[in-house]
Order: structure tokens, then sequence, then C-alpha cells
């Protein structure tokens, strides 16, 4: 009970700390930040001198001086220092000290990380004020955030495709009984479309310009109507600008590469998935989260490589961010239950 009144002083965050973007979720609110994941610092003297939108705007248009940081990298921390001052930032920039108690704060993370990059999240929680601090894996929030019965004795299975990782998992009785997860996804489509392009055109572009065209006119199931894009970048051998036109059809052949990993470790869950459990997933099938689940025709690539019904989640790139909102109202009353029972 003494919780639970605590709970109406202090403002509670639940954050999806993703490798592209971070979400903050402000219990009694909903989603009030969503922000790129990106921290610009100055080279010389290492200071912060951006954070989130701002610092994203700086990638590739930057003075040498300053460089634009990913500290979440393919889903690992590559930079502590610097995850922790992005963390702080977002949190402090949510919690306007307004209410009286410091927050509890619910942090969705990738669940390849380690136990030493773990104690850095919940460290830097910690010195951002908050007064407890839970980490969830991201399918686990996923999983909750796509308002799947993860409790029940049956089996769902979500897989999500952000920007650094893929993140398979078959849930069941409220844990996870088989998961994946594989650093091939939004960041790696991106990529091979600037190879494409390097091999087909001779054109360099940047990693901006790599992910417009894919979500302008990338797919992996044939399209009812195929579509063209001008893509403007550098040659590489004169060294000038040039514009290219490219067609769906070609970015579909770059993208089969990383699409057909993807695909083979979903197989490789199912294929470890118990049986009571896998009989579960013929009706209940598979749910996509993620960004990387709004890329064209993958429901239907999916459905005929793994022969289950599959459906993109309502809000794919909130799931974890809304999981982690959830947890934290179960939280209450998971300490409201065993207080009672005291
Ligand atoms: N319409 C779209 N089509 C294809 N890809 C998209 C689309 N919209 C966003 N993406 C991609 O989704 C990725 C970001 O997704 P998301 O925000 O779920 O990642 P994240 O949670 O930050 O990463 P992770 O879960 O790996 O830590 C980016 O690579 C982005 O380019
Ligand atoms: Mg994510």
């Amino acid at each position: 009970m003494f919780e639970k009144i605590l709970s109406f002083f202090s403002n509670d965050i639940g954050m999806d700390l993703g490798t592209a973007n971070t979400l903050v979720y402000l219990k009694g609110k909903g989603i009030v930040l969503r922000e790129p994941s990106v921290v610009a610092i100055d080279r010389n003297t290492r200071k912060v001198l951006a954070v989130g939108n701002e610092a994203k705007q700086m990638i590739g248009k930057t003075p040498s001086s300053i460089i634009p940081v990913r500290p979440l990298r393919n889903g690992v921390i590559a930079d502590f220092e610097v995850t922790h001052q992005m963390i702080k930032y977002f949190i402090q920039k949510v919690n306007t000290g307004k209410s009286l108690l410091r927050p509890r704060i619910v942090i969705g993370i990738p669940s390849g990380i380690t136990e030493v990059e773990k104690r850095a999240v919940h460290e830097s929680a910690q010195q951002a004020g908050a007064r407890e601090v839970y980490l969830i894996e991201e399918p686990m929030a996923a999983a909750i955030g796509a308002e799947l019965p993860i409790s029940e004795p049956s089996a769902s299975m979500i897989c999500d495709i952000g920007g650094g990782t893929t993140e398979i998992a078959v849930i069941s009785l409220g844990g996870i009984v088989v998961a994946k997860s594989v650093d091939i996804a939004g960041d790696e489509m991106d990529e091979v479309i600037i190879q494409y392009f390097r091999r087909k055109y001779n054109l360099v572009i940047g990693e901006a310009t790599a992910e417009e065209v894919k979500v302008k006119i990338g797919s992996v199931f044939p399209l009812k109507e195929e579509m063209t894009m001008e893509v403007k970048g550098r040659d590489q051998s004169k060294g000038l600008p040039k514009t290219v036109t490219v067609t769906s059809e070609e970015i579909r052949q770059a993208l089969m590469e990383p699409i057909a990993l993807i695909i083979d470790a979903i197989k490789q869950v199912l294929e470890e998935t118990p049986p009571e459990l896998s009989a579960d997933l013929v009706d209940r099938g598979m749910v996509l989260a993620g960004g990387g689940s709004l890329l064209r025709g993958i429901c239907e690539l999916l459905r005929q490589e793994t022969e289950l019904p599959v459906r993109r989640a309502a809000d794919p790139l909130s799931c974890v961010a809304l999981g982690c909102g959830k947890y934290l109202e179960l939280l209450d009353k998971v300490k409201t239950f065993s207080a009672f029972y005291k």
C-alpha cells in the first residue's frame, strides 16, 4: 500500500534503450520522448555537445572536431561513458523535478548484453536520479507491449527487427523459453544498400541516404507496383556529385542477403522450440516488432518461409517502450499483492 501511495508522488519511467532510437514512457502519460540514440561529442575535449535529434542531424555533416557517436552499436554498449551521458540526458529531460520523489525506472535492454554492461546501465540510471532500477530484456518488453498473452501456459512468438539487432523469442508462462539475438537488422540493411550502389553504380552514398532508400522503396516481396527513386551521391572515380535512378527490384535484391540471415535465425528458434509449444505457434503464429518490421512485404515473406501466421504489431516502433510502461504498472500490482500477503 505504501508503495502505491508513493507512486502517486513520483513520475515513474519506462525506457527503450534502442541502438537506433530511445523512447521514454512516463507513467500516466504514455510515450513522451522518441529520439535517435546519437550523441555528438567534441573530439578533443570529449565533451557532449548534443544528444538525440539534434545530434543525428549532425551525422556526416560535421566539421572534423565534432563526432556523432551511436554508443549502442550492434546491440552492445560500444562506449560506456557516452551511453551514460545519453541515459542521464534523456531521463533528466523528462524528469523535470516537479514530483516529490525520485522515479522508478524500467529499462529495456538488448538480450545479448553482458553483466558488466547491465551494471553500467543500472548505474547510469541511478546517477540520473532513479530511486529503483529494473532491467527487462527487449523481446520480453516487446511481447508485453504488443499485448501478447505472455503469462498463459501457451507459446507466444515475437521477432523484433531493430536497428542493431534482431531478437527472436518464444515466451510461455511469463518467461523466455527459447531466444536468439543476431546483429543483423536495419543498420545492416543500410550497409548492403551502400555496398550495392558502390558496386553497381560506382556511387558513394552515406548512411542517411541508404536509410532513406530503404524506407522509401525497400521491400522483400514483389510489389503490386514496383517503384523507382533518384539517389544522389559522389562518383567514386571522378569524385563529382552524381544522380542515379534505382528500382525497388534492385534494392530488394540487395536486401535479400541480410533478410536470409534473419530467416535462418527465426528457423533456428523454431527448431529449438519444444513440440508442445510449436503446436501453439501453428495457430498463434509470430508477431513482428521494431522498425525493420515496417519493411514492405516482410509479413508475406515470413509467412511463406515459416508457414506460420505472421502479423505486425499495432505500433511496432513503440512495443518495447509500451512494454516497459506496462511492466511499471505490473510492479505496483505485484508489490501491493505481496504486501497483502506479508
Ligand atoms: N518504414 C521502414 N522500413 C524499413 N525500415 C525502417 C522503417 N522505419 C524505420 N526503419 C528502420 O528501423 C530501425 C530502427 O528500428 P527501432 O527503433 O525498432 O530500433 P532500435 O530499437 O533502436 O534498435 P535495437 O532494437 O536493435 O536496439 C532503423 O534501422 C530504421 O532504418
Ligand atoms: Mg529495439
